[in-house]
């Protein structure tokens, strides 16, 4: 490919060019559950490749195979074929033990359900993941507080999930996502819960955290909020039908308040 056109390439779907930029690279995918002697391909041979500091939204209909492929991203699963290049790491055989090893290194995860312990504070929720890394009490303080600060909750360390908004909570659960410094955000419809004025709240602040430098890949079915990231993957049966550029950006914070 010559320079220009490769320069065109990357307008249009906006994807890496360099392998330093590289981040992830899927390859011919499969994933296939045995469904009592019938294969159902969850995904059907997908390639996808996300470069640092993407923001990118995979959308498309319910069971189309957007959270099978948001959980082979995030190693929360493995692929029946095909490859994960994982910051050039061949993660695609890692056995269990490895595989939960760089999740926890790698990935911060946002779920439609926000998993709040209910017992625990906002800071005590965030903070949790910390402990298992066997972080010290005051450095845990000083980086919950901190992250929970950067969602703007600063304010609300000392409540409880049933004392928050739907809102509120899914902010402390990206605050946990955030705890561990992940390289790449991965969100499985993080607005699912949430009415349009506080679904909102959230892209906002994921759109503040992409231009901060973080890495993201959000599945919805909602194609407006697909068009909150800069790039769009949209699956269909399991397989990937287009990767381009979000042309027109979904403007936040216009819904008339309900
Ligand atoms: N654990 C599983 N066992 C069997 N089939 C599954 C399993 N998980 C997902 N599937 C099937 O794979 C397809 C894709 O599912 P999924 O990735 O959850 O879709 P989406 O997130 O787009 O709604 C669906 O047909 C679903 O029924
Ligand atoms: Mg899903």
């Amino acid at each position: 490919m010559t320079q220009t056109e490769t320069q065109a390439v990357t307008q249009t779907v906006a994807q890496p060019t360099t392998q330093t930029d590289l981040m992830i690279e899927l390859k011919d995918v499969f994933k296939v559950y045995d469904m009592g002697g019938t294969d159902v391909a969850a995904l059907d041979g997908v390639d996808v490749r996300v470069g640092r500091g993407e923001f990118v939204s995979v959308v498309g209909s319910s069971g189309s195979g957007k959270s099978t492929l948001l959980h082979i991203l995030g190693c929360l699963d493995t692929a029946t074929a095909g490859s994960y290049l994982l910051e050039g790491q061949d993660v695609t055989h890692l056995p269990d033990r490895e595989l939960s090893r760089v999740r926890n290194r790698a990935f911060g995860f946002i779920f439609q359900a926000y998993n709040l312990l209910p017992d625990l504070s906002a800071l005590e929720n965030v903070e949790q993941t910390l402990l298992y890394a066997g972080i010290g009490a005051k450095e845990r303080r000083e980086r919950g507080v901190r992250a929970l600060e950067q969602v703007g909750l600063g304010d609300r360390l000392r409540h409880f999930p049933s004392q928050l908004s739907g809102g509120q909570q899914q902010r402390v659960a990206i605050a946990r996502a955030l705890i561990n410094n992940p390289t790449l955000l991965l969100a499985d419809e993080p607005t699912g819960n949430l009415n349009s004025e506080a679904g909102d709240g959230i892209l906002e602040a994921l759109v503040e955290l992409h231009r901060a430098g973080m890495s993201i890949v959000m599945v919805t079915h909602d194609p407006r909020v697909a068009a909150t990231a800069e790039r769009r993957i949209v699956m269909q049966d399991g397989k990937m039908v287009k990767d381009e550029a979000v042309l027109e950006r979904t403007k936040l914070g216009m819904t008339t308040a309900a």
